[in-house]
Parts: C-alpha cells; sequence; structure tokens
C-alpha cells in the first residue's frame, strides 16, 4: 500500500517504460510484432580480432588453445582427419583491436569450439568475449554453428554483461587468416546487436565507458 502512494505518476511512467522495454527486447519477433523495429537505430559497429594458436606439441609457450577431446585412433596433439570430426578444443585468445596478434590484448576469447561435421569444416562455438579495457568492460556470449568455409559467417549474440548487458542479435565473423593447423585469426564485427544499458533504455553497439549518448537515448516516443 505505501509503495503504491510513494510511486507518483512520472515514477509510474518510467517503471512502464522500462518493462515495456524488457518485454520487447526480450525477443526480435516481439519487437516486430509492436511494429516498431525501426526506431532501434544502430550507431556505429565493433570490430575486432581473436587469434587461436593451437597447441601441436611444440609451441606450449605460445599455445592459447588445447585439444581436449579427440575421436577414436586421433590424438590431442593433431587434429583428426576426416574434417577434425570429433575434435573439441578449448581455448584462452587474446583480443586486439587490429590484426596484430602482437597488439595489446582488450579481453580473451574464452570457451570451446567443437568439429562436429564429418563431410564439411564447421565448428560450433561455445564461448565469452571477456573484455577487460578502459573502453569495454563486460563479457559478450556467442554461441552456434560456425561453416568454416564461408567467408562470412553469422553467429548468435545470445547474451552479455557489463557494457554489454543483455546483448542480443548477430556478430559477422570471418577469417582474417590461418597458418596450418596451428594458427588462424578471426575478425568479429558486431553490428547488428541489441544491448541495454540496464532499465534505462535500450541502444546498440558500442556503449562504451565514455557512454555514446546516442546509443543510450530510450528510443520511444511518450
Ligand atoms: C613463441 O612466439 C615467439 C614470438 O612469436 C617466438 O619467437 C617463439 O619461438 C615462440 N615459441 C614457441 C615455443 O613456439
Ligand atoms: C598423433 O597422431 C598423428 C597422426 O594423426 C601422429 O602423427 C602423431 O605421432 C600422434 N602423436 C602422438 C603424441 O601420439
Ligand atoms: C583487468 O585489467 C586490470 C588492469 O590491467 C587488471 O588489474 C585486472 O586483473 C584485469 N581483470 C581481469 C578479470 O582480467
Ligand atoms: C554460408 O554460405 C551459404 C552459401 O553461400 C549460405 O546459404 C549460408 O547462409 C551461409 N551460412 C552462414 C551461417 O552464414
Amino acid at each position: 500500500m505505501a509503495a503504491r502512494i510513494i510511486l507518483d505518476s512520472s515514477h509510474r511512467l518510467i517503471l512502464v517504460i522500462s518493462i515495456f522495454y524488457i518485454y520487447i527486447s526480450g525477443s526480435t519477433s516481439a519487437a516486430m510484432h509492436y511494429g516498431k523495429p525501426k526506431q532501434y537505430k544502430p550507431c556505429k559497429s565493433l570490430v575486432f580480432y581473436f587469434h587461436d594458436i593451437i597447441y601441436n606439441g611444440q609451441n606450449a609457450a605460445n599455445a592459447t588453445s588445447a585439444i581436449v577431446a579427440a575421436p577414436q585412433g586421433a590424438n590431442m596433439t593433431i587434429l583428426a582427419g576426416q574434417f577434425h570430426f570429433g575434435n573439441i578444443a578449448v581455448f584462452d585468445d587474446p583480443i586486439t583491436l587490429d590484426n596484430n596478434l602482437h597488439s595489446p590484448p582488450v579481453g580473451r576469447a574464452q570457451g570451446f569450439y567443437i568439429y562436429d561435421t564429418k563431410n564439411t569444416y564447421t565448428a560450433w562455438l561455445g564461448f565469452s568475449f571477456v573484455f577487460n579495457s578502459t573502453d569495454h568492460q563486460g563479457t559478450i556470449n556467442f554461441i552456434g554453428a560456425d561453416p568454416l568455409m564461408n567467408k562470412t559467417r553469422d553467429i548468435s549474440v545470445v547474451g552479455g554483461t557489463g557494457d554489454f548487458f543483455m546483448a542480443r542479435g548477430i556478430a559477422t565473423i570471418m577469417t582474417d587468416a590461418f597458418e596450418g593447423e596451428v594458427y588462424f585469426r578471426l575478425r568479429v564485427e558486431i553490428n547488428r546487436v541489441l544491448v541495454f544499458k540496464g532499465v534505462r533504455g535500450v541502444g546498440f553497439f558500442p556503449i562504451s565507458r565514455g557512454g555514446s549518448k546516442e546509443s543510450l537515448k530510450i528510443p520511444v516516443s511518450r
């Protein structure tokens, strides 16, 4: 009862708007249903790279990735034949803002990939980009199939924390370089991802430490 009295009309409006946004942004189809997807204007995109060095028996000092499962007859030093089917690798890869492995990392890509297709190169990704830099603090969580032979691949962004609070959408990745079966570098572009900034509003990437006003604006006509 007391709580209800304390809520004046402006508070009530904020509460209603907050609930409204939690609801419509929870799923794209719901947003579509409301017929207002145009209100979410993308700001900028965020581009970065991550570097995977697979342990090959000789590069322990520099390896960032380990084969942790292999099919019968294969081992954990050399990726298996038949499109690596059955291999699982766990990785802790540096993230850089340019394509140089030796650039100062802004975070780590941490998780695993599974080679799960017998007749082509496809990996199944389950990992987080863990950002720890002056511009970005927080995680972006990735899940889904990565058809490695495609030049560009869309991967689901299923969640996030910190600056990427409740991120949801699609990121585009491409293989930027690879050297044999020991090193590869992926370019990631986060350009169709919705993030929340608390219940104060919804925005697109990037929400930087400085805070882009554009991305924090509550895109609603009152
Ligand atoms: C690790 O990387 C450095 C620099 O790229 C290279 O000089 C060194 O030989 C590598 N060490 C191993 C064990 O691969
Ligand atoms: C792993 O398997 C490869 C062939 O797939 C073989 O050349 C290599 O010697 C094996 N390594 C170990 C440590 O068993
Ligand atoms: C983030 O970076 C700071 C400064 O470099 C460091 O002290 C801290 O341990 C890092 N945190 C994590 C989780 O890596
Ligand atoms: C991979 O490429 C094929 C053919 O170009 C396309 O149909 C498919 O949608 C692409 N898959 C992804 C996940 O991007």
